[in-house]
């Protein structure tokens, strides 16, 4: 994929780097222990086909949360909104993306949103296929189209080390299943969300996909409605209300444009009708969102108005 190196954001990329230092890859899942906190990229993605970039946009990182946004899209577009909302709530939480906390609240017990990982896990036990490789390779498919890239894939060893040490989704798998939302064997449930978190990208992917998310789900390149415009927008919504997690208000409001991280340090955004960004900083805040990406977010929001507020 070719995309311009841009000097704006190459300065831009500098001020934010500096940042980097303040926080911590993520290593709860042990392989990604192993990313470089100084790792910072960016990329815009228009949809005329032009691309601007700047740091090193060659380097690979899994999709994590992120890719909950995207098997949200599919799940959608199988089973349509209605039998989805039937599993899964529409409000944010305010918590961590792994707190087990408000399951216990809800009667009947029923995640209150897909981002946290309560409820991208009923969402991804509602994947369509009769095995977990066609449900993946489904998933895959639909990712591909939507970054224009058939050599996509996931990463095994990424995978593997995330489901051996996955005791708290298990627990909120076991969780609930105890209250009938999923009737899945939890372990092949885990293998499926493992690989699911594990798809491996570049940041010129992943402003592909946000850019198709800001075009209502058309790829200008093709013309097709590849998501429908309903689902693009419930996704995006779900993105602005819940995307950085219990940092989306504040992310709302320092600068608005609908976005989904992932504890790899990738965050994608979606700038409505304009273009997609994709960014890759492994260095995390508290909160699991990348310290440095939300910085260059802040300085681009603030740069070029890009708010949506
Ligand atoms: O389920 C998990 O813990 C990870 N596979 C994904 C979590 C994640 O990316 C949260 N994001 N900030």
């Amino acid at each position: 994929m070719f995309c311009e190196s841009n000097k704006e954001l190459k300065t831009l990329v500098e001020e934010a780097r500096t940042y980097t230092k303040d926080g911590k890859v993520a290593d709860y899942i042990p392989a990604l222990g192993k990313a470089n906190p100084n790792d910072l990229s960016i990329a815009i993605n228009y949809p005329d086909g032009h691309c601007v970039s700047a740091g090193d946009v060659s380097e690979k990182f899994t999709l994590q949360s992120i890719s909950k946004v995207i098997s949200l899209a599919l799940v959608l577009i199988d089973r349509g909104s209605k039998e989805v909302f039937e599993h899964v709530g529409m409000e944010p939480t305010g918590d961590p993306f792994n707190s087990i906390a408000k399951l216990e609240t809800m009667i009947p017990a029923k995640p209150l949103n897909p981002m946290i990982n309560a409820g991208a896990l009923v969402v991804t036990h509602l994947l369509k296929g009769s095995t977990n490789d066609e449900k993946l390779d489904r998933l895959l498919a639909f990712i591909q189209t939507l970054a224009n890239d058939s050599t996509i894939g996931y990463s095994e060893e990424i995978a593997r080390s995330e489901y051996e040490t996955a005791d708290l989704n298990r627990a909120l798998c076991y969780f609930l299943k105890q209250h009938n939302r999923m009737n899945e064997d939890v372990e092949q449930l885990l293998n499926l969300y493992t690989k699911q978190c594990a798809i491996e990208m570049n940041c010129l992917h992943l402003a592909r996909i946000g850019m198709v998310f800001a075009m209502d789900g058309v790829d200008p390149e093709t013309s097709k409605q590849v998501i429908p415009k309903e689902v693009a927008r419930i996704c995006k919504t779900f993105m602005v209300t819940c995307g950085m997690y219990n940092a989306s208000g504040e992310f709302a409001i320092n600068i608005g444009i609908p976005a989904k991280s992932g504890v790899a340090g990738g965050i994608m955004g979606a700038v409505p009708g304009r273009f997609g960004i994709g960014i890759f900083g492994p260095a995390l805040d508290d909160k699991g969102n990348s310290i440095a990406g939300i910085k260059l977010l802040e300085m681009l929001s603030k740069n070029y108005r890009l708010s949506m507020f």
